[in-house]
């Protein structure tokens, strides 16, 4: 079994704070949320990983290279255009070959991993096997119609009047039968060859389509408040490990990654959280929920449900909470405006005024 990861896209959808990056490649507690995925693809025993490039090759290319240390073996399929997904299997048809695969987007992340589904899928055999969770906002997505058994009987992309809140997740399980089905399909209205198409196509043909709802899915939507949730999950189930350096004054607590080259000096840690390689954290409080990028300074400052990402400063500022930082940004405080009151206060007043 294959698997084929999209890592494509033009870049024109990216959200503001990546739009110097690729969406596969934000971090999620410091690690690229396409990672989760190869990781994903890796633990269900598949290793022979092709993944589609577009506008942003070069930096998946340099965060992925080879595979080897996710312990899969790549190759790079170039996509001129995202003309859709069902595109990038029409194009990824020869590294495909006659083998069942996974069609994994790299912006989807699935809490649990994949191995079960892989599991199931390779033992009933179905022609394909999609994933399906209930979203509150089904416009945003694929929509699945069950019939009373449960069998997929429809699939519509983006429905204006959705016949359910069953959205298709960014995990495909197919076999062969998907390439004649890709191959026989015309674009849609926003001119992509849709994957939603092509497998309505396999039911069309009476082919065995089968799904699965899970729950635990998060997908890059540009939603800040989305994103520090998914963070603060996995934060949860991040391993404890100090690789870095801690002085004497500071205390660390709870569940704390700090990695190797990471400086922390009279500070006070809460866990979970995890400071990346070469950050520096001094005379500062980092609280729970909290993901501080490489090459980050935190200076006399307290930080708390947050994400920092790589090399940016947070000096003198109390207190930072339930934000999202991008890269190379320094934050201080505002110049105090001269604070003057004017007062007229009785004989044996008292006042108590915040200064
Ligand atoms: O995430 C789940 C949704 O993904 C499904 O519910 C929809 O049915 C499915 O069409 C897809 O919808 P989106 O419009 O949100 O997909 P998006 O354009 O964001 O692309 C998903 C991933 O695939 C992303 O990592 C970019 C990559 N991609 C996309 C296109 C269109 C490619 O590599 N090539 C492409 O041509």
């Amino acid at each position: 079994m294959k698997a084929l990861v999209l890592s494509g896209g033009s870049g024109t959808r990216l959200r503001p704070i990546t739009h110097t990056s690729a969406k596969q490649l934000v971090p999620v507690a410091n690690k690229p949320v396409l990672f989760y995925g190869l990781e994903a693809i890796a633990d269900a025993g598949i290793t022979d990983v092709g993944i589609i490039v577009g506008d942003t090759a070069e930096e998946i290319r340099e965060a992925v290279g080879d595979g080897s240390k996710l312990g899969i073996d790549v190759t790079y399929i170039p996509q001129d255009k995202p003309l859709g997904l069902a595109h990038a299997v029409l194009i990824a048809s020869e590294f495909l070959g006659d083998d069942d695969f996974v069609m994994y987007l790299g912006d989807n992340f699935i809490v649990g991993g994949i191995t079960g589904l892989v599991d199931e899928f390779r033992t009933e055999h179905p022609d394909a096997q999609i994933l399906l969770t209930k979203v509150p906002n089904p416009t945003s997505f694929g929509v699945a119609e069950l019939d009373e058994n449960g069998r997929v009987k429809g699939l519509e992309e983006k429905p204006k009047e959705p016949k359910s809140d069953l959205a298709l997740v960014g995990v495909y399980l197919f076999t062969p039968a998907i390439h004649e089905a890709v191959r026989s399909i015309e674009p849609s209205w926003r001119g992509e060859l849709e994957i939603t198409h092509a497998i309505q196509w396999l039911i069309d043909q009476r082919k065995d389509v089968r799904s699965t709802t899970i729950s635990g899915y998060w997908k890059d939507t540009g939603n800040v408040a989305d994103m520090l949730e998914v963070n603060r999950s996995v934060l949860e189930t991040v391993e404890p490990r100090i690789e870095g350096t801690v002085d004497e004054s500071s205390e660390i607590i709870g569940r704390v990654r700090i990695d190797a080259g990471a400086e922390v000096r009279g500070s006070r840690i809460v866990g979970p959280a995890v400071i990346g390689p070469g950050a520096v954290i001094s005379d500062s409080y980092i609280g729970p929920f909290t993901s501080v990028s490489e090459g980050c300074r935190i200076d006399d400052s307290e930080v708390e449900y947050s994400i920092v990402l790589r090399d940016s400063s947070i000096t003198g500022v109390r207190r930072v909470e339930v934000s999202l930082i991008g890269r190379n940004v320094q934050v201080t405080p505002a110049p105090r405006n001269p604070a003057a009151h004017r007062l007229v206060l009785g004989d044996h007043s008292k006042v108590q005024i915040s200064s």
